[in-house]
């Protein structure tokens, strides 16, 4: 195996790794050792040393579809040499709105606009800022606030962290958005320990939101976001019947329900959605990731029809939603997303991953009795394993398991003491095996 300084001579490692100030990491940890990907395939990325690498995370929850996919790639290369760049402010071009068609197509309930944007960051703000003018726009516009909940992430805009319940993802960072409450996270260890699938414990948390609501009164709400099923913050399954009694409590108070689908869109719980898993609608969802199977950023909103059709008012000349991105709905992004599209749905990959879950679930609870595992969560093809913490040294056992599970070959996600498992929905059960028997493996090792 090459080593650092051979690959840098020889022009494949980059020489000087400090400008790029990298996010979301220990940029002077990963400096001292990086680990550099050059090249993916399948459900494999190829490390700048030539090793074949697992990937147990679709990259960040998005390659859903596995990595390189032919019809991706060659649609993409084909929109560039047509139309490379088309703004859709007062102009447009065909592919944004046959694929918001598409979209729409897929979407369960009277969810049929798509209000695109270029990252799941960007969706949460948009959704939040959509909300509100619509409560607005329907004669409502003293509902202005917005509901979160602890342990949420909805990426890292300021609506977003705002919304969102991790603190180290609030703290740096000013007074926030104001106007926010959160509910309480749906997770209880001493309750829930070792659930498969949704945990019996629970339903009752969504019952906080009617202390809220009667500590501010519904004319002050605007929305509730959640994310149907908690990834960033460790894999937070929603309790049983959970989901549809925060939909009628927002029903009975005319608050409107958000649902972010950054990681639970396309097919990571064997439906569509995770609105379809769960057979509960919300009035806006947002998307990403998987949009485009990660192959060009993109994000989406979208809404019921309800909620698009209150802004077709007034004078048709008059611009109805002061908002939007320079990309939104860039002509590769939606040329990548269809294609995504077919991939989906000719692989049968959503039918494909509720097939698999059963056996997911099966191999993961399979390290209950590993070593420092105090919990293992599940749900379609996602997996949360969670470790005792290291006294004194909360998140390092995770930290270390992950990296000892690259040098193995398996790329895992950590948060605090979590390992988070979304393998590409194109995984076979051997490689789930791989997965399982690697991290036991590495689980010996840490202290
Ligand atoms: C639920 C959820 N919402 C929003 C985001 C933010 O998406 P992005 O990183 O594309 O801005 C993420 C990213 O992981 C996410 O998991």
């Amino acid at each position: 195996m090459p080593d650092t300084l051979e690959l840098i001579t020889a022009g494949q490692m980059p020489n000087n790794l400090q400008p790029f100030w990298m996010p979301f990491t220990a940029n002077r940890s990963f400096k001292g050792e990086p680990r550099l990907v050059v090249g993916a395939e399948g459900m494999h990325y190829t490390a700048i040393d030539g090793r074949k690498i697992l990937d147990g995370t679709a990259g960040l929850w998005c390659v859903n579809a596995g990595h390189g996919r032919k019809k991706i790639t060659e649609a993409i290369q084909a929109q560039a040499g047509q139309l490379d760049y088309a703004p859709n402010f007062q102009l447009g071009h065909p592919l944004a709105f046959e694929f918001a068609a598409r979209l729409a197509s897929m979407l369960p309930g009277d969810l049929d606009h798509a209000f695109f944007t270029n990252s799941g960051s960007e969706a949460i703000d948009s959704a939040l800022k959509i909300a509100i003018a619509y409560q607005r726009m329907i004669g409502q516009g003293t509902r202005q606030r917005l509901i979160g909940r602890e342990r949420g992430y909805h990426g890292t805009g300021f609506g977003g962290i705002s919304v969102g319940g991790i603190v180290k993802n609030r703290m740096f960072f000013g007074s926030l958005l104001n106007g926010v409450d959160h509910l309480p996270h749906t997770f209880d260890l001493s309750k829930q320990k070792f659930s498969r699938g949704m945990p019996d414990y629970g339903a009752h948390f969504a019952d906080e939101l009617e202390r809220i609501v009667a500590l501010h009164d519904a004319s002050t709400v605007a929305a509730v976001i959640v994310e149907p099923v908690a990834g960033s913050t460790g894999v937070l399954i929603p309790p049983r019947g959970y989901l549809q009694r925060l939909r009628e409590i927002c029903d009975k108070h005319g608050i409107l329900l958000i649902f972010d689908e950054v990681i639970t869109g396309f097919g990571r719980l064997g439906a569509p959605f995770a609105a379809d898993y769960f057979g509960v609608v919300p009035d806006l969802m947002t998307a990403a990731k998987g949009i485009t199977n990660g192959a060009v950023p993109m994000g989406a909103v979208f809404v019921r029809k309800k909620i698009y059709d209150a802004f077709m008012q007034g004078p048709p000349e008059a611009i109805e939603l002061f908002h939007g991105y320079t990309y939104s709905g860039h002509p590769l992004a939606c040329a990548a997303g269809l294609a995504t599209m077919d991939v989906y749905q000719e692989d049968g990959l959503f039918e494909r991953a509720a097939g698999l879950a059963p056996y997911w679930e099966e191999a993961l609870h399979g390290l209950k009795d590993a070593k420092h595992v105090i919990d293992v969560r599940n749900l379609g093809i996602i997996g949360g394993i969670e470790l005792e913490p290291k006294p004194g040294a909360p998140g390092t056992r995770a930290f270390t398991a992950f990296r000892k599970a690259f040098a193995k070959g398996l790329l895992i996600r950590t948060t605090g003491d979590i390992i988070a498992l979304s393998p590409p929905l194109i995984v076979e059960k051997a490689q789930i095996d791989q997965m399982v028997e690697t991290i036991r493996a590495v689980l010996k090792e840490v202290e």
